[in-house]
């Protein structure tokens, strides 16, 4: 497995392997890596002659210095998941190797047709841009055949599959099922800044949500909608910044169950100082 810091010597590589007319797979990450991701990575190497994954804590889509400075980095158990898995390189740059000045005093920002404007993109305003300046740059650079994102992050998919429509990028995005423990729990790399007992709790979150599509056809989904966030919020210290039930390709709320064939609930909690995310497909 090659470890790539600059962007001149990933090209390199690129041109070398698209001169060997050899499909490029591509997981773009955020490191701190978990089985959540080597999911991904494990669907690129089985799917693609080379995977390619790129580790970056991307600066412009944190919208708070803390959350940024928190960021678990773990760049050499990462390379070593990531070589047992059989990812063949692994771009790992500097900020300074990704933007320049101007890229960091000018803010980036992209059109998405309303998509920021629901449940995370509210909340956290301008990750978005953040995510598809990101994203795009990487792909300009890997130039993959398909890159794949785990459906946990709902809302960032929808995106990348607008940004790649909206650039025309010559990529199939391909979207992974949720990997979670046990308990239920999401897997997250900020999982790691649970306490064990936050732990525990947490893995409500899922376990509410799960036994809601029992019964989502016998209630409205106003009523299911309150009944959810209250049985969350009764372990503390859950408290639910949203839960959204949403069709799962405009993202807009849906007021009626069947006004969609593709409902999907997402939820973001905070447990302490940790904000998870999550969703659950209703209908599809
Ligand atoms: P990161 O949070 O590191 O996630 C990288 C990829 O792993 C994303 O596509 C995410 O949805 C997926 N993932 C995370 N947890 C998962 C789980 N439990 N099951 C399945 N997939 C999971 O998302 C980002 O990084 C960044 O925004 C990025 C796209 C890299 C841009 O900086």
């Amino acid at each position: 497995m090659q470890i790539i810091t600059t962007q001149r010597a990933l090209i390199e590589q690129i041109i070398k392997i698209k001169s060997e007319d050899k499909t490029i797979g591509f997981v773009p990450t955020m490191g701190a890596l978990h089985e959540g991701h080597i999911s991904l990575m494990k669907k690129c190497v089985a799917e693609n002659d080379v995977a390619v994954a790129s580790i970056f804590v991307n600066p412009t889509q944190f919208n708070n210095t803390d959350d940024l400075a928190r960021y678990p980095r773990t760049l050499e158990n990462d390379c070593e998941l990531l070589e047992k898995v059989g990812v063949n390189i692994v771009f790992a740059p500097e900020g300074s190797e990704i933007y320049s000045k101007n890229d960091l005093k000018t803010p980036f920002e992209f059109d998405f047709r309303g998509l920021d404007k629901v449940m995370e993109g509210i909340f956290r305003p301008n990750h978005f841009n953040g995510v598809v300046q990101i994203v795009s740059k990487l792909f300009a650079l890997v130039q993959p055949n398909r890159a794949y994102f785990g459906e946990k992050d709902f809302q960032q998919l929808a995106i990348i599959r607008l940004m790649t429509k909206t650039l025309n990028f010559p990529v199939e995005i391909v979207g992974c099922p949720i990997v979670r423990e046990e308990s239920g729990l999401a897997l997250s790399s900020r999982n790691a800044l649970l306490s064990e007992t936050e732990r525990q709790i947490a893995a409500h979150i899922h376990a509410v949500l799960a036994e809601s599509k029992t019964f989502f056809n016998e209630t409205s989904v106003a009523e299911l909608k309150n009944c959810a966030i209250a049985a969350i919020e009764k372990k503390e210290p859950l408290k639910v910044e949203y839960f959204e039930i949403i069709d799962g390709n405009s993202l807009q709320n849906i007021n009626d169950w069947r006004s969609s064939d593709y409902v999907v609930g997402c939820i973001t909690v905070h447990c302490g100082k940790v904000r998870l995310i999550d969703n659950i497909c209703y209908k599809k």
